[in-house]
């Protein structure tokens, strides 16, 4: 009898109510199946809630959350409140690439990009942070990128809202150790999920027939030629990542995940600017040729 009791409070303790957004797809869905199979209680959010019904079936509760309107974050965190009594786990996940030079993206997606990447991470830190500091615990996983350390031309908006999620993500974390919660950052590299065909319809659309255009096709095709080929990595790699950093009893700072994320990290890390920016233009100029297959013309980029 008291095993049985033990038992059952090492799950309680155990178990953790979790909002993760972006469930719809990629990283988050992964992320979200992995949860609901370790035992935790799993709130996924997105604006497609009939992907989600998968991860409805396997026993997660579906939120249709666009995280760029606050009534619907706020009705989201008021209803995990209301039927949970408490929120243990916050996974910032919802997020993409618009790709473009800086010179050609109309100023309205960067903003876009920025609610989306940033401003949702913040807003719904501030809905739950509440009832975190009542319990005096919890943890907040923003998933930022290695893209929040290396760079690459075309990506200057999706770059400059990761490194800014890692500015505001390091004060937070400062900020949050007084009450007990942690903040947790994990960068993914290359991942095989939609983020490469959003980035690049993206891309198609305003960069790929003006000054830029022979930059924006290298790009597109070292992407779909090398790096998502080679050097990428499948979302339930990331996810394994995301369920560490949630079930760590002290959780990194940062974690890094996926094929080759390392070693970019810590080419950014030793390399001098002119020597990092000679390699990257290089590997642009290699990998970024067209072939038939992949070229940017042949390639279809539809919603
Ligand atoms: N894939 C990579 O190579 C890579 C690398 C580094 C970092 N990351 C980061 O990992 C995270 C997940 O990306 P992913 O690769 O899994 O991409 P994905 O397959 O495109 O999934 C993105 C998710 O974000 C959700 N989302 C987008 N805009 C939203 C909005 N306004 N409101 C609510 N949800 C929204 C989407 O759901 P709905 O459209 O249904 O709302 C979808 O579930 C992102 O933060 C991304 O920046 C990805």
């Amino acid at each position: 009898m008291d095993y049985f009791l033990i038992t059952i409070k090492y799950i309680r303790v155990k178990q953790k109510v979790i909002l993760i957004t972006g469930a719809s797809a990629g990283i988050g869905m992964a992320s979200a199946q992995k949860l609901i199979d370790s035992g935790h209680i799993v709130y996924a959010a997105a604006r497609r809630v009939e992907k989600m019904e998968v991860l409805n079936k396997r026993g997660a509760f579906i939120l249709s959350m666009d995280v760029t309107h606050e009534a619907s974050m706020r009705e989201g965190v008021q209803r995990i409140i209301a039927e949970q009594g408490r929120i243990d786990v916050l996974i910032n996940n919802a997020g993409y690439g618009s790709l473009g030079a800086i010179e050609e993206v109309d100023l309205d997606e960067a903003r876009r990009q920025f609610e989306v990447n940033l401003f949702a991470v913040a807003r719904l830190s501030q809905l739950v942070l509440p009832h975190m500091r009542k319990v005096q615990k919890g943890r907040i996983i923003n998933i930022s990128s290695i893209g929040a350390r290396v760079y690459e031309p075309m990506c200057g908006w999706y770059h400059s809202t990761k490194f800014a999620l890692e500015g505001m993500s390091d004060c937070m974390r400062l900020e949050l150790k007084q009450f007990g919660i942690d903040l947790v950052l994990v960068r993914p590299g290359f991942i095989r999920t939609e983020w490469d065909k959003i980035a690049h319809e993206k891309l198609q659309e305003f960069s790929m027939s003006g000054p830029y255009k022979e930059t924006a096709n290298k790009m597109v095709n070292a992407h779909l030629n090398y790096l998502f080929k080679y050097l990428a990595s499948d979302a339930p790699i990331v996810a394994d990542t995301i369920v560490r950093a949630v079930e760590s009893r002290r959780p990194h700072a940062r974690y890094v995940s996926g094929r080759a994320s390392g070693s970019f990290i810590l080419a950014r890390k030793l390399l001098p600017d002119s020597l990092l920016d000679a390699i990257l233009m290089k590997m642009l100029s290699i990998f970024g040729k067209e072939n038939k297959t992949t070229s940017c013309q042949t390639v279809k980029i539809s919603a």
